[in-house]
């Protein structure tokens, strides 16, 4: 098995088409169902709360798409920017907001937000460094 080779973006590549594409996994699973389910945490206010802002803000080539699972379920509720590649825990307007300000916008990070931190930060707290 391997990862394959590092994915760069060619000088073949047309430009790319949004500035930032972000997904927001909107899938709902039954009530009870052992993964749970984004939606089920809040999923779907985030998006339509980041499309309205982002509108709002009239911030050019960012688009907010719903998403299938990202098959993070039990970390949800997930969002995923791309083009880095970065994953948030966004289970609230005001997540979704410092989100839109912190990243979108100012071009940083929102690392207290980021999943894969809470992921670390929650397992350095239980002592399991497994991941
Ligand atoms: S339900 Fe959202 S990642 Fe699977």
């Amino acid at each position: 098995m391997t990862d394959g080779a590092p994915l760069l973006r060619s000088p073949d590549d047309p430009p790319l088409f949004y500035r930032v594409h972000v997904f927001v996994c909107c899938n709902r699973r039954p009530e009870g169902h052992a993964r749970g389910s984004c939606a089920a945490k809040g999923s779907e206010d985030v998006r339509a709360y980041m499309k309205a802002r982002i509108k709002e803000l009239g911030l050019e080539r960012v688009r907010v798409n719903q998403a299938g699972c990202l098959d993070r379920c039990e970390a949800g509720p997930c969002i995923l920017i791309y083009p880095e590649g970065v994953w948030y825990r966004i289970g609230s307007r005001e997540e979704a907001e410092r989100v839109i300000q912190e990243h979108l916008i100012a071009g940083r990070r929102a690392i207290d937000l980021m999943l894969d931190r809470k992921l670390v930060m929650s397992s350095d707290a239980s002592g399991d460094t497994d991941r």
